[in-house]
């Protein structure tokens, strides 16, 4: 069964390389779509990447960590991520992420069981004049309250 998840992946990774190139430019293009398709970049997804472009694999790790929107490890269907920069940090984030964290049952840089949410922190979203701030997947919430947060992780649990 492993070995056929191994060479389904390969082939899905074959036909980026044949969409996108095989060249450096095609990494970013090629993470993207393994990572749209599986909500990260595997191992031997990485691996299967630095052979194909002919690459070290730490080259391919590094890209992955540098961008935020790229994941190494399996992460939730949705991911939350709270801003923790100075501004929001004031406006009342900590009240916010206890909320939140009572809500889910977990703590930041963890994923629910269920695997549909995982928390993250991020850094200034551009929305300083409305913290606090949080991404839930790519949309921006402002103005949060903790009962306003946990309404909103209430409506993406149902
Ligand atoms: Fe939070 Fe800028 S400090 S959005």
């Amino acid at each position: 069964m492993l070995i056929l998840e191994k060479n389904t992946l390969t082939e899905e990774i074959e036909g980026y390389v044949k969409k996108y190139g095989n060249d450096r430019s095609a990494l970013l293009p090629i993470l993207q779509a393994v990572q749209r398709e599986h909500n990260y970049v595997s191992d031997f997804a990485q691996q299967e990447i630095a052979r194909m472009l002919d690459i070290h694999p730490v080259e391919v790790f590094s890209v992955i960590s540098f961008y935020s929107f790229l994941n190494s490890e399996p992460k939730g269907k949705n991911i939350v991520r709270l801003c923790r920069t100075i501004i929001c940090d004031i406006s009342g984030k900590d009240a916010v992420e206890n909320a939140i964290c009572r809500e889910l049952k977990i703590k930041f840089g963890e994923t629910t069981k269920d695997k549909k949410i995982t928390l993250e922190y991020t850094n200034c979203l551009g929305m300083c004049d409305q913290g606090p701030a949080m991404m839930v997947n790519n949309k921006v919430y402002t103005k949060l309250t903790p009962e306003r947060a946990v309404e909103i992780l209430k409506n993406i649990k149902s």
